[in-house]
């Protein structure tokens, strides 16, 4: 943490008050005895962190509470303003910028509790869910009605819905089916002042007042808790295969991308890219051979539909297509199993990459599409100017892309620390300069709010703490993420 960030912070903590005793009594009362933890750092310490890799990215709560309805949340939060206490809400805990961790302590709200599908409508083609459902959950449900759900963050098998809302998350279907928020129909919400309001509903069209509803979306825990949610649904595709392609080099497989949308005019359900070191890791982590023994990159595309026929001509184009490009082979899994195979190295990657190199930055950097094979010699350059490794992996088909930083393990961790900003600024000017932004899917969070100058003018930093001073008066709800802490208080 910079000095100033240290000292900014200090000084907002000054305006929280501690959780004593008391306080935990009453939060005790609110929610029942056995669903507060209190005075038990022990108990407590899973709730300190999210998946961001770090101790100084972690934070303890004074108290973990663990609510089951909006009316008790929404008591929870007039206490907490009534006590000036800061709450976190936190999900499964799977995000990647800190957005679920308590950085000034106080009342951590975890929302594993609610965990209910609520209901599922077929006649309209919407479930309404609670935000502790896990994401995956959603599609085991409606299956055998023929309905999907078309969210799908790369943790699905453990995320939870509402986290997915609160982070707009995006993952690997985002180029045929966007990211979450398209799909979110109606919110039911606490309010930062304890307020419950119902924004939306089962209507696809809504034109009517400012569209609040996706003002919640990507707002981080920020502006409201989710205690209800309405998701659009889709018919469930009946058929899909996806293809693992190895090529010899990295410019090769990134060539390839843009070509098959505007040349093959096929828009994959998911186009996915590992570079060398992405390949080598998830296959080591999981104890397998990679398909090929010269892999310089990787694809990794789906396709889906509902006609067989129009599947299978649209991944044998891709074939034709990759192989013209210098594909140096084609796997193609078209039974659930050897999809899910074939999946695996792939969702496995963030996983392995922090059990292998623990000291790293994982960024989710995006960049328009055409510009990804500009970015990639840079993410090249960067590691050499800086001494560090940079693997990539991500979302190639939407131009969002893992480049993790990785510290060497000669490296000395205070020279790390000291110079991670610096190689992390590099990294955002770099993508800014080639029209990207520094957070495709995983959020701003706490862990990137001191960049966000660099992408985001004044103008519209000052627009958005307005936004959260209407909201939460008293910054109660989810404080120190999104905006830089060196300006706290400015717009008030
Ligand atoms: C992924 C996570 C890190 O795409 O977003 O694997
Ligand atoms: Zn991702």
């Amino acid at each position: 943490m910079t000095n100033a960030r240290a000292v900014a912070q200090n000084s907002l903590a000054e305006r929280y008050q501690p959780v004593t005793a008391a306080i935990a009594a009453q939060l005790r009362d609110i929610v029942g005895e056995q669903h507060v933890i209190y005075g038990d750092p022990e108990r407590m310490l899973d709730y300190a962190h999210d998946e961001v890799a770090g101790a100084e990215h972690a934070h303890m709560p004074e108290v973990v509470v663990k609510p089951a309805t909006a009316a008790e949340i929404s008591e929870i939060m007039r206490l907490a303003n009534r006590e000036r206490i800061p709450i976190t809400p936190r999900g499964a805990g799977s995000g990647l910028s800190c957005g679920a961790v308590p950085i000034y302590g106080g009342i951590l709200l975890s929302l594993e509790r609610m965990n209910r599908i609520l209901e599922i409508d077929r006649q309209n083609m919407v479930i309404i869910v609670e935000p502790g459902v896990v994401t995956n959950e959603i599609n085991d449900a409606i299956r055998e009605y023929g309905l999907f759900y078309a969210g799908y963050p790369m943790s699905v098998e453990l995320c939870f819905i509402g986290g997915n809302v609160a982070e707009n998350a995006g993952g690997g279907r985002a180029i045929k089916y966007g990211v979450t928020g398209r799909y979110v129909l109606g919110l039911e919400v606490v309010l930062p002042t304890g307020e419950i309001v119902q924004l939306g509903g089962k209507r696809v069209k809504d034109v009517t007042g400012y569209d609040l509803l996706h003002l919640m979306v990507g707002s981080e825990g920020t502006l409201g808790i989710f205690t209800r949610i309405t998701l659009k649904l889709l018919p469930l595709p009946t058929t899909s295969a996806v293809l693992l392609i190895p090529f010899a080099d990295v410019s090769s497989a990134i060539g390839a991308v843009p070509r098959i949308m505007t040349q093959g005019r096929i828009v994959p359900t998911s186009v996915e890219f590992m570079d060398r070191l992405s390949v080598q890791t998830a296959y080591d982590y999981l104890d397998e051979r990679p398909p090929h023994p010269d892999i310089g990159a990787m694809l990794l595309i789906e396709v889906d539909g509902y006609h067989q026929d129009q599947v299978e001509a649209e991944f044998n184009a891709i074939i034709d297509l990759c192989v013209e490009l210098g594909a140096l082979d084609v796997f193609v899994g078209s039974t659930p199993a050897t999809e899910r195979r074939m999946w695996r190295p792939r969702q496995s990657i963030a996983e392995a990459f922090k059990t292998i190199c623990p000291v790293q930055s994982l960024e989710d950097i995006v960049v328009p599409l055409a510009q990804i094979p500009a970015l990639m010699p840079e993410l090249e350059r960067l590691s050499q100017q800086y001494n560090v490794l940079i693997p990539c992996y991500g979302h190639a088909g939407d131009g969002n892309l893992h480049a993790t930083i990785v510290k060497r393990p000669e490296t000395p961790l205070e020279e790390w620390e000291m110079q991670l900003p610096t190689i992390l600024k590099a990294l955002y000017d770099v993508v800014s300069g080639l029209g990207g932004t520094i957070s495709g899917e995983h959020g701003i969070g706490s862990k990137r709010a001191q960049y966000l100058p660099l992408v985001m003018e004044p103008t519209l930093i000052t627009l958005q703490r307005r936004i959260k001073h209407a909201f939460d008066p008293l910054n109660i709800l989810n404080p120190g993420k999104i905006f830089p802490a060196e300006s706290l208080g400015e717009g008030r």
